[in-house]
């Protein structure tokens, strides 16, 4: 039957002069993984600019209600049309977030000692593979502490979300965690960012330095994202997302420098136009600067 229409006098169309279309996936090492985690990844990183804004709320899962994160639903959920991604852990997702949210989900999916425990290392894995799927969660992310007390098991949670993820398709984000008492420069950052592609993330969040970071991006072969980490002022914030895009970083995972903003719905807006357009810092902070101003419209993505 598969045939049946052979006789219909409508001539089929079937170009054979056309090659099949070959495109190449847009992410740096991502071309050999299969469609439903690029699918995946290109809700996570936009296809047009290749780079992503993530606004990473999930502070809470060591370090409770932290400042600018005590009402997720109040103040967080207003800032969703304009994050491509948001990082959060399935707790938070479940109760504050809109399911109508279009953006890609990054779930935590480790966890274990809080913010009063001697030592932040000694994770484990805190979500099931099946949860995540349940979620429709593009990504998982887990904590690597290369370098660290724990840093032994922390790779074999990763190593374990990865083969996990392979198999249903989602993507893992290996989020380079930084102990005090180690130096965060481009020769560890290079350190652990490689080891974390190698051992199969899909893609890294680590910090940005100011002295080499090129050198870990071109170091890496899969993509990164910068954490913001303590908030700055809101220009040096968007002077290091401007920076850290310009020498290769696939965009930030942004948390306290946009909710922990004086305007952080003006803020992730100035943070958007530095990492898509690649407008610069000053730029975006006038940008900033107008829509905080009381009574400005609150602008369009
Ligand atoms: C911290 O461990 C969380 O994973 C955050 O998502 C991460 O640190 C990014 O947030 P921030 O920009 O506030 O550093």
């Amino acid at each position: 039957m598969a045939e049946a229409d052979a006789t219909s006098s409508s001539p089929k169309d079937f170009r054979p002069e056309v090659p099949q279309r070959c495109e190449t996936f847009f992410l740096k090492g991502s071309n050999e993984l299969d469609w439903g985690m690029k699918n995946r990844l290109s809700r996570i990183f936009d296809p047009a600019s290749g780079r992503t804004v993530m606004l990473a709320v999930d502070h809470g899962y060591f370090q409770g209600p932290t400042t600018g994160l005590e009402r997720v639903d109040l103040d967080i959920v207003p800032l969703l049309p304009w994050a491509d991604t948001l990082m959060c852990t399935r707790g938070i997702l479940r109760t504050s977030i809109p399911p109508t949210y279009r953006g890609g989900i990054v779930l935590r999916a480790s966890g274990g000692p809080s913010i009063l425990a001697r030592d932040l290392s000694h994770e484990e894995i805190a979500l099931s593979m099946e949860e995540a799927v349940r979620l429709d969660a593009a990504a998982v992310a887990v904590q690597v502490f290369i370098g660290g007390e724990g840093e032994r098991k922390s790779v074999h949670n990763m190593t374990r979300l990865v083969d996990e993820g392979n198999r249903v398709g989602i993507a893992t984000l290996a989020v380079t965690a930084v102990g005090r008492e180690l130096t965060r420069d481009a020769r560890y950052m290079r350190l652990a960012t490689r080891i974390c592609a190698e051992l199969g993330a899909t893609y890294v969040k680590t910090y940005y330095v100011e002295d080499g970071f090129d050198t870990v991006a071109a170091a890496c072969p899969v993509p990164l994202v910068i954490a913001g980490g303590k908030k700055l002022p809101e220009a040096d914030a968007l002077r290091m997302a401007h920076r850290a895009v310009q020498d290769g970083a696939a965009g930030v995972d942004m948390g306290r420098n946009i909710f922990q903003s004086e305007d952080p719905v003006a803020m992730i807006q100035a943070v958007r136009r530095v990492v898509h357009d690649g407008t610069s810092p000053e730029e975006a902070h006038e940008l900033f600067r107008d829509l905080a101003r009381p009574g400005a419209p609150a602008g369009v993505r």
